[in-house]
C-alpha cells in the first residue's frame, strides 16, 4: 500500500515515519524544499525523542521518502494523508482550515484511481462533509472516500504515543475506505489495541471532546488548588484521592502554571466556536478556557509575593519555558505570559531551558539566558520553575542555597523535594498546599 503524507510537523511527520516503520511505502510532502532536503539529510527539524533514528532507518531501508512537489507523490497513492496545521484563525477561536483546504485544491486534479484521503490535522467538526463537497467538484471523476483519522499523539512522546495508542478511530462513510484505513492499522490491532469505525462526524468530534475533556480536568484541578492554598489542604493528595476512583482516573490531575501547547488552547476555543455555530453552547469548556487564561498572569502575584510584593529590585531565574518537559515547544507556554510580565516588573529576568532557549532568544525580549542552571541561578533573589523537566528535581539543595541571593523558589509543577531544600534553608512555594 502507497501512503501519502502532506505536512511534515509533528503529526505528519511521526505518522509518516511510523507507518514507513510499518512497512508501507510512505511519502511525506512537504513545501518547504529546505526543510524536505533537510528530512532527506536525515535531520529531523523538531525536539522528538526516537523520531531522527526512525526516520534515518526508514530512508535507508527504502520506506521512506522526502518530496516538495505535490505530482511526484499524489497519483498512485493509496491513502493521502492531510496533515497541515488548522491555527487559531480569529478571536472568536475557530480554526483556519485554509492550509487543509488549500492542499486538497492542490492534490484533486492529480488523482488517479481508488484513494483514501484522511484528515489527520485536527480540523472543525464538518470539515470532512466540506471536504466531499470539494472533490466531487475539483475531481469528479476520482473515486475518493474522505476520512477523519484524528491524532492523540502528545508532543515529548509522539512516537511511543503513536505506535501504542490507547485507541485508533476512523471516521468514514464508505465500508472499503474503513477496510483500507484499518490495514494500515493492522499492525496496532493485531496487538489488542482498539480500532473504532465510526462516522466522520463522530471521529472530528471525538477529537475535539477529548482535548476539551483533558483541559477541562487540568482547569478544574487548578481551581481546587486555589481552593486547598486557602482551606489548607493539599492537591497532591486530593487529586491522588479523587483520581483512585476508576471513573475519574488518576491523570491530568498535576495542578500547575496552566495548560498550553498547539493543542489545548486552540483545540478549546475551536470546541466552544464550532459548537456555537451550530446553535450549541459549551459552558464548562468555556469556563476551563477562561480559567486557564486568567490563571498564567494571576500566578506572576505569586512571584511577586515570595519578594514581598515587590520584584523591582529582583533578580528573578525563570527555571523553563517550554510549555511542558520533553519539547522545545512555545506555542501558548505559560511562559509567554509570565516572562514578559516578569519583565516588566523585576529588575533582571534570567532564564534557562534545556531546549527551548534557541526558539526563546528570538521570541523573549529584555530576558538574559543562563547557558546552565547554576549560571541562571547564580545572584537570584527568586527561582521560578515554570516547566516540569526532570533535571530541575535533581538540582543539588546544597549548590541552590549557596548559588542565590534570596532562597525562594515559587515551583509551580510542585515538583521539587521541598522538605530537603527547607532542611538546606531554601523555601519553596509550591502549588495547592499551604507552606
Ligand atoms: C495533547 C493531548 O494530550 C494529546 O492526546 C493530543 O493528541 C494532542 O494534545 C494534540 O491534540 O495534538 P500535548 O499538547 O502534546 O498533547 O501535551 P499534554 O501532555 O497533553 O499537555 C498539555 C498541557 O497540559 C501542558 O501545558 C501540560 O503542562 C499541561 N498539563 C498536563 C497539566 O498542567 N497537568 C496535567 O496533569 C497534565
Amino acid at each position: 500500500m502507497k501512503v501519502t503524507v502532506i505536512g511534515t510537523g509533528y503529526v505528519g511527520l511521526v505518522a509518516g515515519a511510523c507507518f514507513a516503520d510499518f512497512g508501507f511505502d510512505v511519502t511525506c510532502i512537504d513545501k518547504d524544499e529546505s526543510k524536505v532536503a533537510a528530512l532527506r539529510a536525515g535531520t529531523v527539524p523538531i525536539y522528538e525523542p526516537g523520531l531522527t533514528e526512525i526516520v534515518g532507518r526508514t530512508q535507508t531501508n527504502g520506506n521512506l521518502h522526502f518530496v516538495s512537489a505535490y505530482q511526484d507523490a499524489i497519483p498512485n497513492a493509496d491513502v493521502i494523508f492531510i496533515a497541515v496545521g488548522t491555527p487559531t484563525k480569529d478571536e472568536g477561536g475557530s480554526a483556519d482550515i485554509s492550509a487543509v483546504i488549500a492542499a486538497s485544491e492542490e492534490l484533486a486534479p492529480l488523482l488517479r484511481g481508488c484513494t483514501v484521503i484522511a484528515t489527520k490535522s485536527t480540523v472543525p467538526i464538518g470539515t470532512g462533509q466540506r471536504l466531499d463537497a470539494l472533490f466531487r467538484s475539483a475531481a469528479p471523476d476520482a473515486d475518493v472516500a474522505i476520512v477523519s483519522n484524528p491524532e492523540f499523539l502528545r508532543e515529548g512522546s509522539a512516537v511511543r504515543d503513536f505506535v501504542e495508542p490507547d485507541r485508533v478511530v476512523i471516521g468514514a462513510e464508505a465500508d472499503w475506505a474503513a477496510s483500507t484505513m484499518r490495514a494500515l492499522y493492522r499492525p496496532i490491532e493485531d496487538r489488542g489495541i482498539p480500532v473504532l469505525v465510526v462516522d466522520r462526524a463522530t471521529a472530528e468530534i471525538s477529537k475535539y471532546a477529548a482535548n476539551s475533556f483533558l483541559a477541562t480536568k487540568i482547569a478544574f484541578i487548578n481551581e481546587v488548588a486555589d481552593l486547598c492554598e486557602q482551606a489548607g489542604g493539599d492537591v497532591r493528595s486530593v487529586a491522588d484521592a479523587i483520581g483512585l476512583d476508576t471513573r475519574i482516573g488518576n491523570q491530568f490531575l498535576k495542578a500547575g502554571p496552566g495548560f498550553g501547547g498547539s493543542c489545548f488552547p486552540k483545540d478549546t476555543r475551536a470546541f466552544v466556536s464550532s459548537s456555537e455555530r451550530l446553535g450549541i453552547r459549551q459552558r464548562v469548556v468555556s469556563a476551563a478556557v477562561h480559567a486557564n487564561e486568567a490563571r498564567k498572569l494571576h500566578l506572576v502575584q505569586r512571584v511577586a509575593d515570595a519578594c514581598d510584593g515587590d520584584l523591582s529590585n529582583a533578580r528573578v531565574a525563570v527555571l523553563g519555558l517550554a510549555f511542558k518537559a520533553g519539547t522545545d515547544d512555545l506555542r501558548e507556554s505559560p511562559s509567554l505570559f509570565m516572562v514578559p510580565e516578569l519583565v516588566r516588573l523585576a529588575d533582571e529576568v534570567r532564564a534557562h531551558d534545556p531546549v527551548a532557549m534557541p526558539v526563546a532568544r528570538d521570541t523573549f525580549t529584555g530576558v538574559h539566558y543562563g547557558e546552565t542552571v547554576d549560571e541562571c541561578l547564580d545572584g537570584a533573589d527568586v527561582a521560578v520553575i515554570l516547566t516540569d523537566w526532570p533535571e530541575y528535581r535533581e538540582l543539588d539543595p546544597k549548590m541552590l542555597a549557596g548559588t542565590m541571593r534570596r532562597n525562594v523558589i515559587v515551583d509551580l509543577r510542585n515538583m521539587m523535594d521541598a522538605d530537603t531544600l527547607e532542611a538546606h534553608g531554601v523555601s519553596v512555594v509550591g502549588i495547592g498546599r499551604r507552606e
